[in-house]
């Protein structure tokens, strides 16, 4: 049986600087189910996310076996808009599964949800949408399978069940890690991986030996250890070091712990998470610096990756230098110094022989590591990283784990080059934008708003104006002058809220469709495909509408009128589409909204002109997209004749105060406009791509 995943010395730290996860290590081999469990807060996603590659690690490796991965997030990643067969059709079609209809059919069967394929997401209970959830993943067949809390929420007998299917999966191959608060789901896994508060490893091994070793009769009870007085977590987590080391690897199997029965306390007297008395001597596990994970090596780390990624091969050199950690640590004499050069002689051949037996390899390494100490496993990685991605290189493709994952994860589409990427990107591009439109479609609330703002402006309009403003004989300057302006803001305003809530709405879907190789540019530009002719009808109505009741000149360059209002609000879409992706949450799209728009109000230069303007104010008149509409608009209905010319002693003041400002050729207007569209878009694009960045994104780059 080969390692599925090798986790080395692997440590997280919160942008303030607290460490969440401590120097863990652990070997899960293919096949098995694998449970984190912990006191909440102890770091089980953080964990979970880092093992399946969601997520950096701070410091330390992780190393895959290759295929595809499956993530099932705690919360909401599943459109509910569809009918429950809908969407996982289009869940298949984007993940490319070959044979759709008969794989949703299947993961359907097999999660008991046959009866609900027509019920919309949004319809289901809770638990069923978690198995909605877990089927999307299933339809891919993952090699590695991570769920967060699979079974929270669920009634017990549905818990066994999935946790049934679970085993299923894993007896058909599939390596199944998952987090969970019931002791009853762990008890029904291979192995557990105990985390006690701070992110320590407390246990790794079978629910049988972690029973023995904190002295408990179930596994409920070890929490109760874990969280009890005089048993500080940083103990038992250096407890268990010198434990794996007995068993002579990082994943003893079996793992029987060599005195069974009550576990003796062994408080920390030296760590902040000290909190029992000294009952005996500290462990002799070296820890100088068990706390600090060494930024040094993350840095170092980094540019093995980043060398990696250059040669197109993979961090399982990278995480293979990391398994090498002897040669560095003198506390760990010249056998496990000797360990580091076989290791890593041994990586180019078992590249050669395949991925399986590189990973397995690299667990290996680790397990001399064992109680050695964390600083070792850490200080190699300096040393051997560049040498490992160099030796993953001479092996080629098949010796390296990550980065052939990596070619179906986040990021991939976004490095993929050639035609084979921009195909891929197309066929992405065709599914969501057929998606996106039957989402649309269905979904009544947004229809609502895509038809009601257009018809409240509109309304708005026919009662503020009076009709013949532009009236040759008898113009109204002033009200001309604000109609353009309005019907300017009109079509940005339009473009803005249909843009707002589109990305932002579904952030935890995209973020798990991007780990599963989604590209951004696609994403982003399936809404625009669908959004886009929509607001070409708003805007053409919105023009028919208020000329039919003679609130728009008789004649004009109509046409081009069209252009501008419909670049102006696709520009304004692309901004707002950006904020959707730059905010967390819709709340905080709906505060940008204000703080947008007001600018786009007093700096175009109908308030007031632009050369009457400050000079910092006529600055920022350029930055604004409504101002190039306005004034494209003012160029193509001729109101320069009709201000000049008309029989209105307010025009030639008018006139006076704008200058030559509607002189400029429309098209210039329109260049403009299509300048800020490709720099929304482009920027819309990159945030997407910063904000669903993974692991295995990071690896490929
Ligand atoms: N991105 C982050 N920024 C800051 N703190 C974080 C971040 N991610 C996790 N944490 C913190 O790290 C700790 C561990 O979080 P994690 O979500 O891994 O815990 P957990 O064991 O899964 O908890 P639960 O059982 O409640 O789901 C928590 O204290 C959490 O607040
Ligand atoms: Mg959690």
């Amino acid at each position: 049986m080969g390692s599925a995943i090798t986790v080395q010395a692997v440590g997280q730290r919160t942008r303030s600087g607290d460490v969440i996860l401590r120097d863990v290590s652990l070997t899960v081999d293919d096949g098995e189910l694998v449970a984190i469990i912990g006191a909440s807060g102890s770091g089980k996603t953080t964990l979970l996310d880092i093992m399946s590659g969601l997520r950096s690690p701070w410091g330390g490796s992780v190393l895959r076996a290759p295929g595809n991965v499956g993530y099932v997030p705690q919360g909401e990643a599943i459109h509910t808009a569809l009918p429950l067969a809908r969407t996982l059709r289009y869940a298949a079609s984007l993940r490319e599964v070959a044979g759709p209809d008969v794989a949703v059919v299947d993961v359907l069967r097999g999660l008991d949800l046959s009866g609900r394929s027509v019920v919309p997401v949004g319809d289901l209970s809770g638990g069923e949408r978690k198995r909605a959830s877990i089927a999307a993943e299933l339809l891919a067949k993952p090699g590695l399978f991570f769920l967060d809390e699979p079974t929270s929420g669920l009634d017990p007998a549905r818990g066994s069940e999935l946790m049934r299917v679970l085993r299923r999966l894993c007896d058909d191959g599939t390596t199944v890690v998952l987090t969970t608060h019931n002791p009853l789901d762990a008890d029904r896994c291979d192995k557990i991986a105990v985390l006690a508060a701070g992110g320590h490893l407390a246990f790794f091994g079978t629910p049988a030996a972690a029973r023995e070793y904190f002295g408990a009769d179930s596994l409920d009870e070890i929490y109760e250890r874990l969280a009890g007085l005089g048993d500080p977590a940083k103990a038992w987590s250096r407890r268990f070091f010198p434990f794996s080391r007995t068993m002579g690897g990082v994943s003893p199997a079996p793992t029987i712990p060599p005195q069974p029965g009550q576990a003796i306390l062994v408080p920390d007297a030296a760590g902040p998470l000290s909190a029992g008395p000294v009952s005996a001597p500290l462990d002799p596990v070296p820890d100088a610096d068990f706390d600090d994970f060494d930024l040094e090596t993350q840095a170092l780390a980094d540019a093995a990756a980043t060398e990696t990624a250059n040669g197109a091969a993979g961090a399982a050199g990278a995480a293979g230098a990391a398994g090498v950690p002897r040669p560095a640590n003198g506390a760990a004499g010249p056998a496990t110094g000797a360990a580091g050069p076989a290791t890593g002689a041994a990586g180019p051949a078992n590249g050669a022989a395949g991925p399986a037996t590189g990973a397995a390899a690299v667990g290996d390494a680790a397990g001399l590591d064992g109680a050695a100490g964390v600083t070792g496993a850490r200080g190699p990685a300096d040393v051997d990283g560049p040498a490992g991605a160099a030796a993953a290189r001479a092996a080629g493709p098949a010796g390296v784990d990550q980065p052939v994952d990596a070619a179906r994860w986040a990021g991939a589409a976004d490095a993929a080059t050639g035609p084979a990427g921009a195909l891929r990107a197309l066929r992405q591009w065709s599914v969501l934008t057929r998606r996106n439109a039957e989402i649309l479609a269905r979904s009544k609330l947004t229809l609502a708003i895509l038809v009601g703002s257009p018809i409240a402006v509109l309304l708005m309009f026919l009662v503020l104006f009076r009709p013949g403003a532009f009236d040759p004989a008898h113009p109204n300057p002033a009200a001309t002058e604000m109609i353009l302006f309005w019907v300017a803001f009109g079509g940005f305003f339009f473009g803005l809220t249909y843009g707002l809530l589109a990305i932002c709405s579904e952030f935890g879907v995209l973020r798990r469709e991007r780990f599963a190789g989604l590209g951004a540019g696609a994403y982003v530009l399936a809404k625009a495909a669908v959004l886009v002719p929509v607001l070409a009808l708003v805007d053409l109505l919105f023009l028919v509408v208020l000329r039919g009741l003679g609130r728009l000149p008789a004649v004009g360059g109509y046409p081009a009128t069209f252009v501008t209002l419909l670049l102006s609000s696709v520009a304004a879409l692309g901004l707002g589409l950006l904020i959707s992706a730059a905010v967390s949450e819709p709340s905080q799209a709906t505060i940008a909204m204000p703080i947008v728009c007001f600018p786009q109000v007093l700096f175009v230069g109908a308030i007031l002109p632009v050369p009457a303007m400050a000079l910092v104010g006529r600055w920022i008149s350029y930055a604004m997209t409504n101002r190039w509409a306005f004034e494209g608009l003012g160029h193509s209905m001729g109101v320069q004749a009709l201000w000049a010319n008309g029989n209105s002693p307010l025009g030639a003041p008018l006139l006076a105060s704008y200058g030559t400002t509607f002189n400029r050729a429309v098209a210039i207007d329109w260049l403009i406009l299509a300048g800020f569209t490709v720099a929304f878009f482009a920027a819309t694009i990159a945030v997407v791509i910063r904000k669903t960045r993974t692991a295995a994104t990071t690896a490929t780059r």
